[in-house]
């Protein structure tokens, strides 16, 4: 606790390091036990002191979090960022792994502007359903630069949890995205944000993905969102439009249970492995087999 009593010069933070300290300072109040400190308040002199000092600075911190995030939200709106100014903002910062290893600059700045939950814990309780975690800022980079969507693409986010991926792609591009999720309170929250930046070229929807029509999608980017039956009949529905017109699935998980029902699509002719990426081979890229 000692080393969070220093002094913190709060004005020259950037938003990205403000959200990163903010997440800090929130992790360990939530991990303080309130009997636990009940009994070193009355064990230790001086820790009532220093614990009220402590919550004080994080208010303070949470503040100048907040009015830096709708600074940036406002100047993002009013146009200051074009899309391509505003990826190369987020790229420059980098994806080196915080020595904590909790985030990356990119990661923390995007995170701060969406509210984007490291994870939450409110996610489906479908069967086949994954938590609700939101894609890194460098996979986000990776698919804008493998996918490379455009003016006349439609980016379907299959799973679209709290709307990272699918905010970052709408703002970094001139792209129209489309969110599908199942949970309420996250898609709430993405056209929330949506709205917050001023964006007209995303939207979410509440629904299972089994239920919506996919037939406008040219590009979809799945983050390992269900596995199981779920998986095996959106792989057959995309499958299914792959021999219709050329689509791109960026589909990143395991193989097992997931990434095996795209393989059964490559394997009867609909979609073709273009190659697989990321540190474990776990992004699978497949485009219609067509032509
Ligand atoms: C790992 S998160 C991905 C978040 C987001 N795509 C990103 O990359 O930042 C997967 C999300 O898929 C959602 N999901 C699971 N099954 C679904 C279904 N059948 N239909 C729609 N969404 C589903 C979960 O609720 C969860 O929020």
């Amino acid at each position: 606790m000692a080393a969070l009593e220093l002094p913190i010069a709060l004005e020259p933070l950037s938003l990205g390091a403000l959200w990163h300290l903010s997440e800090g300072l929130r992790f360990v109040r939530d991990n303080v036990q309130p009997e636990l400190l009940a009994q070193d308040v009355a064990a230790t002199p001086g820790v009532s002191v220093q614990w009220s000092s402590f919550l004080s600075r994080e208010g303070l911190v949470r503040q100048a979090l907040s009015l830096a995030t709708a600074l940036e939200l406002a100047s993002i709106r009013g146009g200051a960022r074009s899309p391509s100014a505003f990826r190369a903002h987020w790229e420059a910062l980098g994806f080196v792994a915080h020595v904590a290893r909790d985030g990356t600059p990119a990661d923390d700045y995007l995170d701060a502007l969406f509210l984007t939950s490291r994870l939450s814990f409110v996610s489906s309780s479908a069967p086949l359903a994954n938590v609700n975690l939101a894609s890194r800022a460098s996979r986000v980079s990776d698919f804008l630069s493998v996918a490379a969507p455009g003016r006349s693409d439609v980016v379907f986010d299959l799973g679209s949890g709290s709307g990272k991926l699918a905010l970052t792609v709408a703002a970094s591009s001139e792209t129209t995205v489309q969110g599908v999720e199942l949970v309420e309170s996250a898609v709430d929250e993405a056209n929330g944000s949506a709205i917050a930046l001023g964006l007209q070229n995303v939207a979410f929807q509440r629904a299972d993905v089994r239920d919506v029509d996919l037939s406008a999608g040219t590009v979809f980017y799945l983050y390992f969102p269900f596995r199981g039956e779920v998986a095996s009949s959106v792989a057959a529905t995309l499958g299914a439009l792959a021999r219709q017109k050329d689509i791109t699935v960026y589909a990143s998980g395991p193989v097992r249970d997931y990434g095996e029902f795209f393989v059964r699509e490559v394997e009867q002719g609909a979609l073709r492995l273009v190659q697989r990426r990321g540190e474990f081979e776990e992004v699978m890229v497949l485009r219609s087999e067509r032509g």
